[in-house]
C-alpha cells in the first residue's frame, strides 16, 4: 500500500524510518512493554502503517505467515489524545481490506486477556477467541487470547463491502469527534 486517504483528513500509508520517533512516543505511551527502536526498524520490513492527521496519531505492525495465506497483527495502537474516535477502526479497517487484496484468508492475534478494551475493540471486527496462551514472567504469568477472524473471497478493491464479514461494521459511524 502506498497512500489510502481515511475520513476526516486522515491519511493512513507506509511507515519510514522517519516516522520511527514518534512511533516509539505512542507505544511507550500505550504498552508496559514498549518495543525497543531496533525492533520497530526490523518491523519496517513487513506490514507497517501508520495514520496521520497533521502528524501521526496511531500505527499497526502484521506480518505475513504461512506462505502469505495468513497474516499476524503484532501490534496496534492509538495516542491517548486521540482514541475514543475512531482512528483504530480506521486504521483496522484498511489494514484488512489490504489483506484481503492481497489474497490473505485469516489474520491472527495474541492480545493479554487483561487489555479488555483491546478485546472489545476486535471482537468489534469479528475477531474470535480461538485459543489461550499463557506467558510466564519471574513472578507473574500473563493469559493471551489467540484471536482469529476469516477473511472474505478477494474481490473489486473498490466495492469491497466490509460487512460482508462483520454485520457490526456496517453500523460504524465514521463521524470523529472534535
Ligand atoms: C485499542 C486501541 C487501539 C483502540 O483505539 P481507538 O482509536 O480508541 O479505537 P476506536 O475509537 O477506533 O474504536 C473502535 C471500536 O472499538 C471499541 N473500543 C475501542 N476502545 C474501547 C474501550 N476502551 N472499551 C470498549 N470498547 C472499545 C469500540 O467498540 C469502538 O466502537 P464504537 O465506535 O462503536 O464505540 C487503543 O485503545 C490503544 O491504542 N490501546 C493501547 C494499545 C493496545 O492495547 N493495543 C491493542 C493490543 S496490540
Amino acid at each position: 500500500m502506498n497512500t489510502y486517504a481515511a475520513g476526516h483528513s486522515m491519511v493512513i500509508r507506509s511507515a519510514t524510518e522517519e516516522d520511527l520517533d514518534r512511533v516509539l512516543e505512542i507505544d511507550q505511551l500505550s504498552f508496559p512493554t514498549p518495543w525497543t527502536p531496533h525492533t520497530f526498524k526490523i518491523a519496517l520490513k513487513d506490514i507497517f502503517f501508520v495514520i496521520e492527521q497533521k502528524e501521526i496519531i496511531g500505527y499497526i505492525v502484521a506480518c505475513i505467515c504461512d506462505l502469505g495465506l495468513r497474516v499476524e497483527i503484532l501490534r496496534i495502537a492509538v495516542h491517548p489524545d486521540h482514541r475514543g474516535k475512531g482512528v483504530a477502526k480506521e486504521l483496522l479497517e484498511t489494514s484488512l481490506r489490504f489483506f484481503s487484496e492481497e489474497n490473505v484468508e485469516a489474520v491472527e492475534l495474541r492480545v493479554n486477556s487483561a487489555n479488555r478494551s483491546a478485546v472489545k475493540f476486535y471482537e468489534k471486527f469479528g475477531f474470535e477467541i480461538k485459543n489461550f496462551a499463557t506467558i510466564i514472567g519471574d513472578q507473574e504469568f500473563d493469559i493471551f487470547y489467540v484471536m482469529k477472524l476469516k477473511l472474505p473471497e478477494p474481490i473489486e478493491a473498490k466495492n469491497w463491502p466490509l460487512e460482508k464479514f462483520c454485520p457490526e461494521v456496517a453500523y460504524y459511524t465514521v463521524q470523529l469527534a472534535g
